[in-house]
């Protein structure tokens, strides 16, 4: 069984991108600059943006952060939205979600444009990742394929169970899973709360990609001998041994999966620095203007 680091690549791809920024900065070119908006206090969220500042600090990025209370209009976000998208000193940017109930996530994505769009949720982005036209795509999956890449797991051919179906991972990894390229070219199948035999499809998968957000879901019996197993969860579930009163939990078991993967992602150190460091990778396209002129 081979642990996959995601840290450990996740810090080499940061020194990659610093290498790539000092050499364009050295030559005259303007430094990258990301801007996150972010509402409100949620853990997660805080936790999440900070270290997509600090990221931005390792990689040579300037980065500004944006701050509201959970009682912002979705006026003044929108309007902040309209802001950056005419800001020419801003290369990309993101509002992180979720958004507090009264704010349409939908509006705000859409309002954002899709040339700085660096988290890839814009329909224009994912609309050209699905027929594989280069765009900015989402960091999760793009940091999963990554993992990929790196770690030359193969994909052609084998069966890649998808579990959830969301639109910032589930659907975006289920598209690159089937693209006619490496890493992909696999068979995919999606599950979620409706699918008639999970279990069987899991059982069956040379590939799990668990992306539900339910603590442990993925067991021992449902992994067959051999297996990737590529764990997305992020639960804070509540641990008083821990001093933050939480512990970090993937949607897989890992203690009993473990053993019969040939890889497995950690929780955390696996996919989370990743995501990260595709979000970066994507700020330094459009500091490139490489994608989008
Ligand atoms: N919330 C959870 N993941 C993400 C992400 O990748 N980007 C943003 N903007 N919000 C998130």
């Amino acid at each position: 069984m081979t642990l996959i680091d995601g840290k450990a690549i996740s810090e080499q791809i940061k020194q990659e991108i610093a290498a790539e920024v000092a050499d364009i900065v050295a030559h005259g070119g303007k430094r990258p600059h990301l801007a996150a908006i972010l509402v409100g206090h949620d853990g997660g969220s805080e936790t999440y943006v900070a270290s997509k500042v600090k990221a931005c600090e390792v990689c040579g990025f300037k980065s500004t952060l944006i701050r509201y209370e959970d009682n912002v209009t979705e006026e003044e976000l929108l309007a902040k939205v309209c802001e950056l998208n005419d800001d020419e000193d801003i290369d990309g940017f993101i509002v992180q979600l979720p958004l507090p109930k009264h704010i349409s996530e939908q509006k705000v994505i859409e309002t954002i444009d899709y040339r700085k769009d660096v988290d890839g949720f814009h329909p224009i982005n994912v609309g050209r990742m699905s027929i594989g036209l280069p765009c900015y795509i989402s960091a999760t999956p793009n940091g999963i394929m990554e993992l990929f890449r790196r770690y030359h797991i193969e994909t052609q051919g084998k069966k890649c169970v998808v579990l959830g179906r969301s639109n910032i991972v589930g659907k975006p990894m289920a598209m690159l899973m089937m693209q006619k390229n490496y890493p992909g070219d696999a068979t995919v199948t999606v599950c979620h709360s409706h699918s008639a035999d999970l279990v069987k499809e899991c059982q069956e998968a040379d590939i799990i990609i668990a992306a539900m957000g339910q603590p442990n879901f993925v067991k021992a019996n449902m992994v067959k001998e051999g297996a990737v197993i590529i764990d997305v969860g992020t639960t804070r579930v509540p641990d008083a041994t821990k001093k933050s009163g939480f512990k970090l939990t993937g949607d897989v078991k890992f203690d009993e999966v473990a053993p019969k993967c040939s890889f497995i992602t950690p929780v955390p150190g696996g996919v989370g620095p990743m995501t990260i460091v595709s979000l970066m990778r994507n700020t330094l396209l459009a500091g490139k203007k490489a994608i989008y002129k």
